[in-house]
Formats: C-alpha cells, sequence, structure tokens
C-alpha cells in the first residue's frame, strides 16, 4: 500500500497553489467493451496522483484556502455486489486508508456538492476534458445559483486544474522516480526476452506474447500502450500494431513496447535483426540512429532548452542521409529545406510519467521549457526508409528507432532503461 501522507502532501501543496476554490476531479468511467464486458479499468491519472484511491464511481474535492479540507466521494460497501466483483473499500474505510478529512457515499453528491460549492470563488476541474462531466459540474454550480436569494453566492470562474497539476507532474517525486526506475528495468527485461526469443518464421504477435508474459510475470498491471511489433517493412509504419505479420530472415524487427506498473509508464523502443545478424544496409540505417540517440541523450541536462536534443539528433541524422545518399546537398541544407523529414517524421521524445505521452507544457509564452533535475522524458530518434524514386534500393524497407528512458539529473540524465542496444551486444545476445 501506498503511503497515504504522500497524496495528501501534494493535495496541500494543489491547494496552495490554487489560493482558493474549490477542486472537483473524478476518477475515469468505467468503459463497455461489448455487451456485459468492460475495458479493464483505469484509474484517471490526475485523481490517482492526487488521491491513490483505485475504485471507479469517485470524485475528489478539495477546499482550498485558510484550513484546506480534502473529500473523497465513493461507492459504499455492498456485500452482495463484493461476492461479484471484490472489495470495495467504502468510504469510512477510505478515509482512514487514503487520509482524507471527510468521505461520503458516491449517492449524495448531487445533494453535498452544492453545498461544497457555495460561497466560492472558483471550481477548478478538467474542464473540456469530457463534456459529460462538465455538464455535472455546471449542474452542481446552477444549483447554487438557485439559493442566491438566500444569501449564497455561486462560483463566478471555471478554470482548468491541469495548469496547475501539469506543472506538479512535470518534475517527478522520489515516489515516482522509483517506479518509474522498476517499470523501466522490467520493459529492458521484456525487450531481452523478446530479443532471445526471435527466430525467422515466428509471427510479430509471438514476440508481443513474450513482453506481455515478462511484463505480467513481474507485476506489472498492463503495457502502458498497444505494444508496436514491427518487422520488415512495417517498422515504416509509425503506428503499426496489427502485430500479425510473419517474420523474414532478412529483415529488422522494430519493437516499442513498455509496460506500466502502479500507474507509470515506460517506453523503449529496440530494432534487431531477424536472423541475429545485421546485414550491411541494416548496420549503416542502425548507427546512424544511434548516433543521433547518443547526440540527443548527450543535450539531455539542467538548463538545456526541451528542443536542444531534437536539434541534436537532427544534426546527426540529416548528416548522415546525406552520407548515405538518402539526401543530396549539404547537412544545413538538409535541415533547412525540410528534406530530412521524408526519412525522419516524428519528434525526439516526449514527456514520460503517469501517461505515456505525460502531462506538461512543451512551450511556454514562445520559449522552449528547460530541463530541470526530476523531469522524465524519452529519446527516441529514427530512420524509416520507404521505397521511392532516387531512395538507394539496398535501404528500401528498413525502419529503424531507438528509444530509451531519460531522468534529468543534477548534471545531466539517467538512462533508466538498459535493454541492449549496441551492435555487437545484440547479436551477442541473439547469438546465445
Ligand atoms: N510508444 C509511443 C511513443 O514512443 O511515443
Ligand atoms: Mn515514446
Ligand atoms: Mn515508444
Amino acid at each position: 500500500m501506498n503511503d497515504p501522507s504522500m497524496y495528501a502532501r501534494r493535495r496541500a501543496q494543489l491547494a496552495t497553489l490554487m489560493e482558493d476554490g474549490v477542486a472537483v476531479l473524478r476518477t475515469a468511467p468505467e468503459r463497455a467493451r461489448n455487451r456485459d464486458s468492460s475495458y479493464p479499468f483505469r484509474f484517471d491519472s490526475y485523481f490517482h496522483y492526487l488521491t491513490g484511491f483505485p475504485e471507479p464511481e469517485a470524485v475528489m474535492v478539495l477546499c482550498a484556502g485558510n484550513t484546506p479540507k480534502s473529500i473523497l466521494f465513493c461507492r459504499e460497501k455492498d456485500i452482495e455486489r463484493e461476492i461479484w466483483d471484490g472489495f470495495r473499500y467504502g468510504p469510512d474505510r477510505a478515509r482512514d486508508v487514503f487520509g482524507f478529512d471527510e468521505t461520503f457515499p458516491i449517492a449524495k453528491i448531487d445533494e453535498l456538492l452544492p453545498q461544497l460549492l457555495a460561497n466560492q470563488r472558483a471550481v477548478f476541474c478538467d474542464v473540456g476534458a469530457d463534456p459529460g462531466w462538465d455538464q455535472q459540474v455546471i449542474g452542481w454550480i446552477n444549483k447554487v445559483r438557485t439559493q442566491v436569494r438566500s444569501g449564497v453566492s455561486a462560483p463566478g470562474e471555471i478554470r482548468d486544474i491541469r495548469r496547475i497539476l501539469d506543472d506538479m507532474r512535470l518534475v517527478k517525486d522520489e515516489h515516482e522516480i522509483a517506479i518509474m526506475k522498476r517499470a523501466a528495468a522490467i520493459s529492458s527485461q521484456a525487450h531481452r526476452r523478446a530479443m532471445s526469443a526471435t527466430r525467422p518464421g515466428m509471427h510479430e504477435y509471438e514476440l508481443e506474447a513474450e513482453l506481455i508474459h515478462e511484463f505480467r510475470r513481474q507485476g506489472a498491471q498492463s503495457p502502458a500502450y498497444t505494444s508496436i511489433v514491427a518487422g520488415g517493412a512495417n517498422a515504416c509504419v509509425l503506428h503499426y500494431v496489427q502485430n500479425d505479420a510473419v517474420l523474414n530472415a532478412g529483415d529488422v524487427v522494430l519493437i516499442d513496447a513498455g509496460c506500466e506498473l502502479d500507474g507509470y509508464a515506460s517506453d523503449i523502443t529496440r530494432t534487431f535483426p531477424v536472423s541475429g545478424k545485421f546485414s550491411g544496409p541494416q548496420r549503416d540505417i542502425y548507427q546512424l540512429v544511434l548516433s543521433a540517440q547518443a547526440a540527443a541523450v548527450a543535450q539531455v541536462k539542467p538548463g538545456n532548452e526541451w528542443e536542444a536534443p531534437h536539434d541534436a539528433a537532427v544534426k546527426v541524422l540529416a548528416q548522415g542521409m546525406v552520407d548515405l545518399g538518402l539526401c543530396n546537398g549539404s547537412a544545413d541544407g538538409v535541415i533547412e529545406s525540410g528534406d530530412y523529414r521524408r526519412f525522419y517524421m516524428h519528434r525526439t521524445g516526449h514527456w514520460l510519467g503517469m501517461d505515456v505521452h505525460d502531462a506538461g507544457d512543451y512551450k511556454r509564452d514562445g520559449a522552449w521549457l528547460a530541463l530541470k533535475p526530476g523531469m522524465v522524458l524519452t529519446v527516441e530518434p529514427g530512420c524509416y526508409v520507404r521505397p521511392g524514386e532516387g531512395v538507394p534500393e539496398k535501404f528500401w524497407n528498413i525502419g529503424v528507432r531507438i528509444e530509451d528512458d531519460a531522468l534529468v539529473t543534477g548534471s545531466g540524465c539517467e538512462i533508466i532503461t538498459s535493454a541492449p542496444k549496441f551492435i555487437d551486444e545484440i547479436e551477442a545476445l541473439m547469438r546465445r
């Protein structure tokens, strides 16, 4: 069980940053997959960050001001339902376990929430995230409005709570970093397992199964996103998720997969030869992407702008594309014209945390954010060569991405993922 004081601390920090007003945040709804069958429940990341409370049908209310108060609405104990669906905390137990000042049954929310909103200046919520929920919040505010003649005032502002929470989530605390390191370690082992298992003639989904096996075997709850296992030309489809093709001996396979552990994502991409040995052209592209990644990682340090790793990767890739005959002219010219985008069309990374593409701005007031210790980001350059006019045929259908997760430290960064990525390392592992 997590330490409830950690969540209480985050709520206290949020209350300070709100100054006054009331925050109203619900967890994610359960979603039907098809008749009588739901998607696995996944809490809302903001809600979980502030509560640690794992059940659906729950709402957190935080009253800021001189004496902040945090309240949880949740399902009541229900022995009959618990026989079918499992344990529920119920309000009394939830108050003690999760460190709330008050807890109430969720069935009481329509009655109690207008009272909590009365005479408050502002409501903070994730406005715009879900129209149905927006309507519910507005309904509670309107209910307060009906009481104005008895001297009650309704909140005059609805403010986006994510403006505050995104900044909080952007810099990870020790507890978060510990989970993220463990998630990264599990995912690294899953990639190692998939590499070791690879044989020509297997299907992509058989490698996906190896990944999932390792995730679950080590206690991760699920993949953090749909795993990509893309052999041959499929590696040039950036969001390929069919994972049902046969792996051919002459191809490389790109795997982009990471587990989610206790609400935190990891995100790793590795590319390796199905046969266990890179061909000459595969080696050329692979080594180029590896060099681009090293150049990008060297720019992940406090004080550097968000864009610095991307710029460094693009510089190396553009030069390499010229050297390999993929682009014409000079590296600077290729960057200037954007020609490199034909083979490298995505960004070099994103924030990583509870969400795989995590909360947080990248640019503010026209300037890229500066990196700070405690931030976690991916570094994931790639090169994807589709067949085309003027493209040397030996490189056709080679798609390579190498992705690691970086924690910004006081002096630079720590790469928290560790699956093999150097050519001799990969080939040695696959020979065994
Ligand atoms: N796996 C998603 C990404 O790399 O951004
Ligand atoms: Mn990524
Ligand atoms: Mn990825």
